[in-house]
């Protein structure tokens, strides 16, 4: 089986120079602090971080894969209502192991996905303008099952299908991922009769994408995910060692926390050599951003903490973002994901060999350009001393993706230890959401509403 390989070399002080780089003396260093982390992180396997064991669920596996089995062939499109972690792993799993194309035409049997991360009206207004519901199979997903955004379009879709099929054939186009007790989508799946999956306790959002709030959706549309979870096992027994040399989740997790702390990088930017690949970084932004951007400490002590994820694509950002990266401020770790083997072989004609300029591209292929660029802005990058590591996948398979995931998610763990603070709540995402239900009126929130109203007041300057 292919494994995906963290190297680290360029993130060192022998690569990257000893004021941006970190010795080996420093990771290795973090040995105990990263053992004990990781103590603390398998301690709660079995209490309150159940997304460790995911990959072994295989009686909830086999559920999805019947679910989607009977429905195959029925719906022209499946469509995800959710947002945040209920949504994120569901499109970064399908740009990664389906066509970029597949929307265009999918394989026979395999509907559409189309994932409506968003309440903006052009996008839902657009969507109902080109997409007959009746064609559709939606996927409502929100663990807490209150979700403002997701709510509204559960209620939008409903509405349409009803309309247009009736009561009880609209029941069929509706399949809810919540959780088993609460919100208020889990008595209307029992009121409704609507097909359902559960996101089981201690699942947050952003650690979900590997219980059926990611797999529904990806069955649906034809990935392997016995193949993608097989991986994230097979990385989850590599982040057993405490061996911090030999454990990539330890590694990463060390490098990011003396990126930031020692080093003064407070943007972590993953850039994706692969567009395969690019809605994963989007995935990781999310995961990094709201699992360990928050307060540390306590009292006169605390201390806002947290790397700003950001994402890049290969080679496109090369024409947008790479002079930046290469000098403006020193102040990024960057993480490059690569791949060995593409599935295409996309050869250059050698035409105009009489102008040098052409000349060289003649005979060779797409894919040894692909991988100069790269290798090319990992040495402008390591030159300019900009430290950055690889993350390189053989091939882009469900099982290496499914490492890739489960390697980020227990990173993520760790380094919630190693900057002291809470890597699985999200009181900053809760308050805008608050501060949303205030300004609709819902009930309840009717002292938030006063508040912002009063604190808005004569508050407007406008050019
Ligand atoms: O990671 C998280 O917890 C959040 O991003 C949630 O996924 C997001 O807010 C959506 O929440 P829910 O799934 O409860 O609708």
């Amino acid at each position: 089986m292919d494994r995906i390989l963290l190297n680290y070399t360029h993130s060192l002080d022998s690569a990257a120079g000893p004021q941006h780089g970190v010795s080996l003396q420093e990771l290795e260093g973090m040995a105990e602090r990263l053992a004990m982390a990781q103590v603390r992180v398998e301690g709660r396997r079995a209490v309150d971080l159940r997304w460790l064991d995911l990959p072994y669920a295989s009686e909830v596996h086999q559920e999805v894969l019947r679910y989607a089995e009977s429905v195959q062939g029925r719906f022209q499109n499946v469509v995800v209502l959710g947002i945040g972690g209920s949504a994120l792993g569901n499109r970064a799993l399908h740009t990664a192991l389906n066509s970029p194309f597949h929307e265009l035409a999918p394989p026979p049997g395999h509907p559409r996905l189309f994932v409506l991360d968003n309440v903006d009206p052009d996008l839902i207004g657009e969507f109902l303008d080109h997409v007959d519901p009746a064609t559709c199979l939606f996927n409502v997903i929100s663990k807490s099952g209150s979700t403002a955004e997701t709510m509204s379009q559960f209620l939008i879709f409903r509405r349409l299908l009803i309309d247009k099929l009736g009561e009880e054939a609209h029941r069929e186009h509706i399949c809810v991922t919540t959780d088993a007790k609460a919100g208020v989508l889990r008595p209307i799946v029992e009121a409704e009769g609507y097909a359902s999956f559960v996101v089981p306790d201690g699942v947050g959002g952003r650690f979900s994408v590997l219980s059926p709030v990611g797999l529904v959706s990806s069955a649906l549309v034809g990935i392997d995910i016995l193949g993608l979870l097989a991986g994230a096992a097979d990385m989850d027994a590599r982040c057993q060692t405490s061996e911090l040399l030999a454990n990539p989740a330890m590694v990463y997790a060390g490098l990011q926390w003396l990126m930031q702390e020692r080093k003064g990088k407070n943007i972590a930017v993953t850039f994706a050599y692969s567009h395969r690949l690019r809605d994963l970084a989007d995935w990781y932004a999310q995961l990094l951003g709201e699992s360990i951007g928050k307060l540390s400490g306590k009292g006169d002590e605390q201390r806002p903490v947290g790397p700003t994820p950001v994402r890049a694509v290969g080679v496109t950002d090369q024409h947008s973002q790479v002079q930046l990266y290469v000098q403006g401020p020193y102040d990024k770790w960057f993480t490059l994901l690569s791949v060995g083997d593409h599935d295409h072989r996309v050869p250059i004609p050698p035409d105009y060999q009489d102008r040098d300029a052409l000349a060289y591209l003649g005979d060779r292929e797409m894919g040894e350009l692909f991988q100069a660029e790269r290798d090319g802005t990992r040495l402008a990058l390591t030159d300019a001393q900009r430290p950055n590591c690889t993350v390189h996948f053989p091939r882009v398979t469900a099982h290496t993706v499914g490492q890739y995931l489960y390697l980020m998610e227990y990173a993520v763990a760790l380094m919630g230890e190693l900057y002291g603070i809470d890597a699985f709540d999200q009181p900053g995402v809760e308050a805008g959401k608050v501060a949303a239900y205030a300004l609709m009126g819902r009930k309840g929130f009717e002292e938030r509403a006063q508040e912002i109203a009063a604190a808005q007041a004569g508050l407007q300057h406008e050019v």
